[in-house]
C-alpha cells in the first residue's frame, strides 16, 4: 500500500508509528506531512518521505489520511483537493460529516471518516469507522488499517458524534474512574504509587474479563458479590451517591455539547 499522511501530529504519528511497525505499509511508500518537520526527523531516519508539501506527499498514493485540526481543513483542502480523484480518503477530523467531506472533495473520492481514541498509540484504540460509497473490499482494506491498531467498528456517520463521546472522550472518564479509586485507595492506607498500580491492573482485569468471557458487566458482579457481604456494601453505597447516575449524565452532557458545536 502507498499511503499518504497530511498533518502528522499526535494522531498521525500514532497511525504512522503502527502502519509501519505491523509491516502494513514500508517506510519508502509512506509520506507523512507538517509544516514544521522537526518533529519528523525520526521517521525520516527510517526511510519516510516527509514533507511540507502536501500536493507532492499525495502523488502515487492510493489512501490518504487526513489528521489536520479542523480549523485547518478548508487550507489543506483548498491545496489538494483536485489531486484527490479516484484515492481513498480517510479523515480522522472531529466533528467533519461525510457529507460535508464529500461537497469539498471530488466526485470520485472513496471517503471513509475515523474516530480513533489517544490508546491508538499504543495500538489499543477503540476506532470507529464510517464510510457511504465505499465496496465491500474497501472496507476491508480501511478495517485491516485500523485493526493493527486496536478493534474497529463500522457504524453510520450519524452515530460519529455518540462515538467521539463514548470512545474518545471515554479515555478521560475511564481516568477519572482509575484517579477517584486512586484517592480512595489512599485514604484507606496505601502509598499513591501502590494505589495507582492496584487500581489501574484491577481495572484492566475487569476489563479484560468482558472482553475476554464476552460478558455482561452485572454477571461479572455476581461473580464479586456475596449476600451480606462487603463488595454489595460499597456498590449500594456508590448507587446512593449517583454512580451510574453521573457517569451516565456526564455521557449525555458530553453529547448535547457536540450536538451544538458541529
Ligand atoms: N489525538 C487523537 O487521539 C484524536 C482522536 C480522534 C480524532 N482526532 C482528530 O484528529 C485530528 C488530529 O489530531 P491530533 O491530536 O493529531 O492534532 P495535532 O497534534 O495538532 O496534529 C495536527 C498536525 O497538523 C499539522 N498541520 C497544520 N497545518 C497543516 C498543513 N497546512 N499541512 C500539513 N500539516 C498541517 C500540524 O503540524 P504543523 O503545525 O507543523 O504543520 C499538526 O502537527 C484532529 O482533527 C482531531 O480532532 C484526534
Amino acid at each position: 500500500m502507498k499511503i499518504a499522511i497530511i498533518g502528522t501530529g499526535n494522531l498521525g504519528k500514532s497511525i504512522a508509528n503502527g502502519l509501519l511497525e505491523a509491516n502494513v505499509v514500508k517506510p519508502t511508500n509512506l509520506s507523512l506531512t507538517k509544516r514544521h518537520l522537526k518533529t519528523l526527523s525520526n521517521f525520516k531516519e527510517k526511510g519516510v518521505h516527509i514533507t511540507s508539501d502536501n500536493k507532492q506527499a499525495i502523488k502515487d498514493k492510493e489512501i490518504v489520511f487526513l489528521c489536520v485540526q479542523p480549523h485547518k481543513l478548508q487550507e489543506v483542502l483548498t491545496d489538494i483537493k483536485n489531486d484527490l480523484s479516484e484515492k481513498l480518503v480517510i479523515s480522522t477530523i472531529t466533528g467533519i460529516t461525510l457529507k460535508e467531506l464529500k461537497k469539498a472533495l471530488p466526485e470520485n473520492v472513496v471517503l471513509f471518516r475515523a474516530m480513533p481514541n489517544t490508546a491508538i498509540a499504543i495500538k489499543e484504540s477503540m476506532t470507529c469507522i464510517a464510510t457511504e460509497n465505499a465496496s465491500v473490499t474497501e472496507k476491508e482494506k480501511v478495517k485491516q488499517l485500523f485493526s493493527v491498531l486496536g478493534e474497529t467498528l463500522f457504524i453510520d456517520d450519524e452515530l460519529m458524534g455518540a462515538a467521539t463521546v463514548l470512545g474518545a472522550s471515554g479515555i478521560a472518564f475511564a481516568m477519572r474512574f482509575v484517579r477517584a479509586s486512586m484517592q480512595a485507595g489512599i485514604e484507606i492506607g496505601f502509598e499513591s504509587e501502590d494505589a495507582q498500580k492496584i487500581a489501574a491492573q484491577t481495572i484492566k482485569g475487569a476489563v479484560s474479563l468482558l472482553l475476554k468471557n464476552n460478558s455482561h458487566p452485572e454477571s461479572e458482579i455476581d461473580k464479586v458479590t456475596t449476600p451480606l457481604g462487603i463488595t454489595i456494601t460499597g456498590l449500594n453505597k456508590m448507587e446512593q451517591a449517583g454512580f451510574s447516575s453521573s457517569l451516565t449524565q456526564g455521557i449525555k452532557a458530553s453529547y448535547d455539547k457536540i450536538k451544538n458545536v458541529t
